[in-house]
């Protein structure tokens, strides 16, 4: 890491821009922050804490920092963390090797797959076109042009996982603790409830199974692709609405950046003003190189499995107490960028968010290994992955439940603008799916377990229930 001072003292030589400066540091700076500082603050990212200031305001807080680096930023551009995915022996970061692969992907299959504003971008060397901001060891900035958004991700290697930095402040501090005391409070009152078991033991694997191969194409959908930017994710988003409509739900379409097919949300009629949020992303990623993405594990599963707890919630006519929403998410594989919008228009609203869960990748089990749920091992507010894990042992005791290094879901956004979230997923430790990221994400294949994926639907919607408070007719 490089010392403040003399990066300072360079940047004020260089003189003022109208973008603000990318100021990163390695641990959370000291209360009594400048104000504007706190302002600005954009998250963790790979244990770094990220600052969008002004030059002000960067001249106006340096001596409350030890540590760290500040950089320009590129106006109208979006900076993105590029982080490496929980793969076990995963290539290292680095700058070198991350342009060379997007330089590679460009040369040879930019001409069929980009719209002109892309192709315009990666007619120049990747190094040039996406400004490196900074690199250490797990923390690699770059600043992407909004044009080339649409394809960062299929140029990325698999185990390469681009996370939009929020695009507006968050709250400096954490999760804010009246969240964590709530779910803490849940947790010591569990006990099994015969009245949540019949619920959740509705759940049939045969429905899903039906919803994953609509979703990747094996029925015929017609579907090739659910990349946030194809014709595939329109016609998945259309169909899921449709269907989640029919469960009693308020559903609409919620846009955010131009070109991304819209996010989906569901919300089920209540007074109250808490609510309870169950989500996973319907986009999906294939090969490098190939339009063909099917996604079936991810998050084809994580999106069936919401589907599933919908149909159950109809099939029992559940009121809840809270306002429970079903959310389907799109630009995920681009960074998050879906339920990045959607935490931040929560946080403008002031919303109250007792709980957010994002199912993402829930189906492949390792031949010969018992039926899992991993829980972050590090993104995540742990009291609600204390309660998952005790409502599992519960309702789905089937599961062995442990922690993944599978890193950045769509949970994220909702932590970063202090929200409680954790995610559920398919493994204990790490991402082991030999098709994730590729156009071979079908279903139809070894491992890919549909009994999996029932048993986590029991745990998160055992979990909605005991939250959210809810009454059969
Ligand atoms: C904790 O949970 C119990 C049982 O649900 C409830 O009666 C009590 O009011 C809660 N306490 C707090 C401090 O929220
Ligand atoms: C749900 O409500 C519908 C209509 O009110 C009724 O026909 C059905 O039997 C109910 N189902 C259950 C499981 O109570
Ligand atoms: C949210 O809270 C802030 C600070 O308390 C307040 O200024 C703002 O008006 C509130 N916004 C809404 C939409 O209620
Ligand atoms: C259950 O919750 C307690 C906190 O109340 C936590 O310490 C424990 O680890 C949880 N169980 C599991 C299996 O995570
Ligand atoms: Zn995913």
């Amino acid at each position: 890491m490089a010392p403040l001072a003399p990066l300072l003292s360079l940047l004020l030589a260089l003189g003022a821009s109208a973008a603000p400066s990318l100021l990163i540091t390695p641990s959370a700076p000291a209360r009594g922050l400048a104000p504007c500082l706190s302002g600005a603050y954009h998250g963790q990212y790979g244990g770094q804490h990220v600052f969008l200031p002004s030059d002000d305001c960067i001249g106006a807080s340096a001596g409350l920092l030890s540590a760290g680096s500040i950089v320009p930023t590129v106006a109208d551009e979006v900076v993105v963390w590029v982080g490496r995915a929980g793969v076990q022996g995963a290539e290292k970061l680095t700058p070198d090797a991350l342009f060379a692969h997007i330089d590679a992907g460009a040369r040879r299959f930019l001409p069929s797959l980009l719209d002109d504003g892309a192709q315009k971008v990666f007619a120049a060397p990747a190094g040039a076109a996406l400004s490196l901001l900074h690199a250490s060891e797990d923390a690699l900035f770059i600043s992407v042009p909004r044009a080339a958004l649409p394809v960062l991700d299929t140029l990325l290697p698999p185990t390469y996982v681009p996370v939009g930095v929020a695009p507006s402040p968050v709250p400096l501090w954490d999760v804010p603790e009246h969240y964590a005391k709530h779910l803490a409070n849940v947790t010591h009152h569990l006990r099994f409830r015969p009245e949540i078991a019949a619920v959740v033991n509705t759940i049939d694997a045969d429905d899903i199974r039906r919803d994953v191969r609509w979703l990747t194409g094996e029925a015929p959908s017609g579907i090739v692709s659910r990349h946030s930017f194809t014709e595939g994710a329109r016609v998945a988003a259309k169909w899921i609405k449709e269907k989640v409509e029919a469960t009693g739900a308020d559903c609409e379409y919620f846009p955010y950046l131009e070109g991304f097919s819209p996010d989906v949300l569901c919300t089920y009629p209540s007074d109250s003003t808490e609510r309870v949020i169950l989500s996973g992303h319907y986009d999906s990623r294939g090969s490098f190189g190939s339009t063909r993405a099917p996604g079936a594990d991810d998050d084809g599963s994580g999106t069936s499995h919401v589907l599933a707890v919908a149909a159950g919630i109809a099939a029992h006519n559940i009121t809840f107490d809270k306002r429970v929403t079903l959310a389907f998410f799109s630009g995920e594989e681009q960074g998050l960028w879906g339920s990045h919008y959607w935490a931040k228009h929560l946080a403008a609203e002031n919303a109250t968010v007792v709980l957010q869960i994002q199912a993402d990748m829930l189906a492949y089990r390792v031949p010969g290994e018992p039926l899992q749920l991993g829980l972050p091992a590090t993104i995540e507010l742990p009291e609600a992955g204390w309660l998952v894990a005790n409502v599992s042992a519960l309702y789905a005791p089937e599961l062995v439940v442990g922690r993944t290094e599978a890193c950045c879901s769509d949970h994220q956004s909702f932590i970063s603008y202090g929200f409680p979230a954790t995610q559920v997923f398919e493994r204990n430790g790490w991402i082991a799916d030999p098709m994730y990221h590729n156009s071979g994400d079908l279903a139809d294949r070894e491992g890919y377990d549909f009994d999996q994926i029932a048993s986590i639907a029991k745990v998160t919607f055992a979990t909605v229930l005991e939250v959210a408070g809810f009454k059969t007719k």
